[in-house]
């Protein structure tokens, strides 16, 4: 397996690839991976010729400077998961090479920006869009997995790569979920606990509308079951819980109307424990996920 830790050195190896007509498959990560990680190399594996994990804490894209200092970052297990998983290259560059001196170019989300992570945290998907523009430019894959935990991501990303012509082939991969339900995430690490006991609480309230959505077309109905599971447990803040088209991301006023099939509807969330910001999201009317 090969490691390189600069942007030339990436598209040199990329460029032999391509040469020798090689498809080349990237599974984008900030590292610290866990089994919804090794989904994606799976799924990326299936679908390209040499597999590129790139592990890279991304600076443009946190808000607060505790939460980017904090964030876990197990180079060495992770190079061993890679290599143990079968991957030709991990791509690990430093902050300096991919924001040189001088580097100063944004990439901005369009509408799909302005909802749930967009006005929460400023500038997150901005920072997000940016640095996959770089691993893009980078890696030079044909496919790229993203996980649909982070659901808004996923859609920018897909926006972005068809209007912008990247010719990178974009697919989201189910949510990998801990046996309790809670969607796995390298910030899990962060929580007590108690507070990771209290945490099914998020995939739970989303069940609680689901449940709601099989007997009402009231988002109130909805709102309010997944909102009464968070607000039982004293260890969870909520920031937001919203009812969306799952394509144009806008929210829905009520369901009246939307069709009750899979990939119409989606119901996201954000809650805090403690300083542990948790996401998640569900297709409303998913039919084999439970
Ligand atoms: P990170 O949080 O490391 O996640 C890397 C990829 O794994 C993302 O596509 C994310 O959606 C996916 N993922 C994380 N947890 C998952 C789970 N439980 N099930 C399925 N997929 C999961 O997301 C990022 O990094 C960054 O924003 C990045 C895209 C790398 C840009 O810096």
């Amino acid at each position: 397996m090969q490691i390189f830790s600069t942007p030339a050195e990436m598209q040199a190896w990329s460029d032999n690839c391509r040469t020798a007509g090689r498809r080349i498959g990237l599974v984008p990560t900030m590292g610290a991976l866990h089994t919804g990680h090794l989904a994606l190399i799976a799924d990326a594996a299936e679908r390209s010729d040499d597999v590129v994990v790139s592990i890279f804490v991304n600076p443009l894209q946190f808000n607060e400077v505790s939460d980017f200092d904090g964030y876990p970052r197990p180079i060495d297990d992770d190079v061993a998961a890679c290599e143990q998983t079968g991957v030709a290259a991990v791509f690990a560059p430093t902050a300096a090479s991919m924001y040189p001196m001088g580097f100063q170019t944004r990439v901005v989300p369009g509408p799909l920006g302005a909802v749930m992570e967009g006005p929460t945290r400023p500038g997150h998907l901005e920072g997000v869009l940016t640095v996959v523009v770089k691993l893009f430019g980078a890696v030079r894959p044909h496919v790229a997995i993203f996980g649909e935990k982070d659901y808004q991501q996923l859609r920018i990303i897909t926006q972005m790569a068809a209007d912008l012509e990247f010719g990178v082939d974009v697919v989201g991969h189910p949510i990998v979920r801990d046996l309790d339900g809670l969607a796995l995430s390298s910030r899990n690490v962060h929580l007590t606990d108690s507070e990771r006991a209290a945490a099914v609480a998020v995939p739970r309230s989303l069940d609680a509308a689901i449940v709601a959505a099989h007997v009402s077309d009231d988002l109130t109905d909805l709102i309010g079951a997944a909102t009464s599971v968070i607000d039982a447990e004293d260890a969870a803040v909520l920031e937001y819980v919203t009812v969306f088209d799952s394509i144009t991301l806008i929210e829905f006023n009520d369901l009246a109307g939307v069709p009750r099939v899979p990939g119409v509807a989606r119901i996201a969330t954000a809650v805090r424990f403690g300083d542990v910001r948790l996401i998640d999201n569900r297709d409303l009317f998913e039919s084999s996920e439970t």
